[in-house]
């Protein structure tokens, strides 16, 4: 019994003085430290008494901060870290920190930050990420620092700011963002304005400059023109088009997406038919309709051609063509997209029939038919254009069992031949 009592006081002493070899561990004004500042260290040492509330690791030569880095002092308020040569902080490095209130990891090289472990710092108040090497930052990095009070970011390499990146920092009055490369685009005139309303005191506004475009290299951001900028705005338009017309077969259809916004916007088409979904990053093909080097598939002809003009064409439409073409256009402001799904009625179906039976929820919720110019303009987001491409003569289900009836039945993309089409227009709004 003795021997036991004796070796729990020495456990308990043990415990009372762990500290790793090359720190200083201590109590002041009841708070528990431990001081490892210029040790020259490598790591984060091992053996920290559990109840450490303030750690200093500032000026060593630590190259990174792994994953669980700080799992023996989870309840740290404070954690220093300046002046290192830390080039990245892994996932799980901070996370466990849910009581921490200052982050010091300024003057080091972190270009590759775990900004995730920051959604778990709720207590955060200070957080200082300047003098380092980072090029951006996510949109969502602080999202749950409800408590964060002062934010620097100074000195890095961040070229831009996301609207909306400083949204969730409700407690915030200082923030330290001068010193970057920033672009003077239209993605950044968002915090230009914020930063000329915003009650969060900015020191050193002036230094907070564009580094692009040439033109504006060194103007401090708060004496930025206004810039022209607006987010994407898209039409979609469509050929042929008229009501009733005799079209010949093997027809190109054409559709044009028609595209506002400034800077001008980067166009995408998606397309969904029945063998599955085509993404096309336009242009894809040049002005002679020719696939342009390295765009997919290489073919000479596209099945799919997307002109830089934002003109879409179908040469053979087709059953297999029959689909949602949708028209994304997106620039640093924002994406619009329209969609218009085409079909093709066998002879003697009615239209609201073969959209039934192309697009189920469609056809169910048509609301009616109506005819509609060349220019077709969705009112809303909700809303869909359908048109129904009618075949006069049999046109028999693409994809149905080929050689069925023996010689009978050709192949799909030749069902076309032969045929004239009426086209129906379909505005439909669900
Ligand atoms: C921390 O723990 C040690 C022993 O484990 C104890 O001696 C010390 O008083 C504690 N410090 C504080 C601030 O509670
Ligand atoms: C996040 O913090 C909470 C408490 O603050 C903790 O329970 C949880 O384990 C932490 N998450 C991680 C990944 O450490
Ligand atoms: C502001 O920019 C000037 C010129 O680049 C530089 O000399 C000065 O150190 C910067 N000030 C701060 C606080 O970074
Ligand atoms: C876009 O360019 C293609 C190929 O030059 C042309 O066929 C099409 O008509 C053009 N679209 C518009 C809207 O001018």
């Amino acid at each position: 019994m003795l021997a036991l009592r004796l070796l729990c006081g020495a456990v308990l002493l043990d415990l009372a003085q762990a500290c790793p070899k090359r720190c200083d561990c201590s109590q002041k004004y009841g708070f528990q430290s431990a001081d490892c500042a210029y040790r020259d260290l490598e790591a984060v040492p091992p053996g920290f008494p559990a109840n450490v509330t303030t750690l200093s690791l500032s000026a060593n030569k630590l190259p990174a901060l792994p994953e669980g880095a700080f799992q023996e002092v989870p309840l740290l308020k404070s954690l220093w870290l300046a002046h290192n040569q830390i080039r990245w902080v892994a996932a799980g490095a901070l996370a466990s920190l849910g009581h921490l209130k200052t982050l010091d990891l300024s003057h080091n090289l972190i270009s590759d930050f775990s900004w995730g472990d920051l959604h778990n710092l709720s207590a955060l108040e200070l957080l200082k990420l300047d003098s380092n090497e980072l090029t951006s930052v996510p949109r969502d990095a602080f999202r749950g620092l409800r408590a964060l009070r002062s934010l620097q970011l100074n000195h890095n390499r961040l070229h831009t700011l996301a609207d909306g990146t400083l949204a969730p920092l409700t407690a915030l009055s200082h923030l330290q963002i001068n010193d970057n490369p920033f672009d003077c685009n239209c993605g950044l005139m968002w915090f230009k304005t914020w930063a000329l309303t915003t009650a969060v005191s900015i020191p050193e506004q002036n230094n907070i400059t564009c580094v692009s475009p040439h033109l504006l290299k060194g103007t401090p951001l708060s004496r930025l023109l206004p810039l022209p900028c607006s987010a994407p705005a898209v039409q979609l338009t469509y050929q042929p088009s008229q009501e009733g017309a005799e079209l010949q077969p093997g027809f190109v259809l054409a559709l044009h997406c028609d595209v506002d916004g400034q800077p001008a916007p980067q166009l995408h088409w998606h397309i969904q038919t029945p063998s599955g979904t085509v993404e096309i990053a336009s242009p894809n093909v040049g002005a002679d309709g020719r696939a342009l080097p390295g765009a997919l598939p290489a073919s000479g002809r596209p099945r799919f051609q997307a002109f830089a003009n934002g003109s879409l064409l179908i040469p053979d439409f087709g059953k297999l063509e029959e689909g949602t073409y949708s028209c994304l256009a997106t620039n640093e402001l924002g994406s619009a997209e329209r969609s218009v799904s085409v079909a093709l009625a066998s002879p003697g179906e009615a239209g609201e029939v073969a959209l039934g039976r192309r697009f189920p929820a469609k056809g169910a919720e048509a609301k009616g038919c109506y005819t509609v110019d060349n220019e077709v303009q969705p009112s809303g987001p909700e809303d869909n254009v359908v048109i129904i491409y009618l075949s006069r003569a049999g046109s028999p289900e693409a994809g149905g069992p080929v050689g069925e009836g023996g010689l009978g039945r050709p192949p799909p993309g030749l069902l076309l031949l032969g045929q004239s089409l009426l086209v129906l227009l379909f505005l439909t709004s669900f």
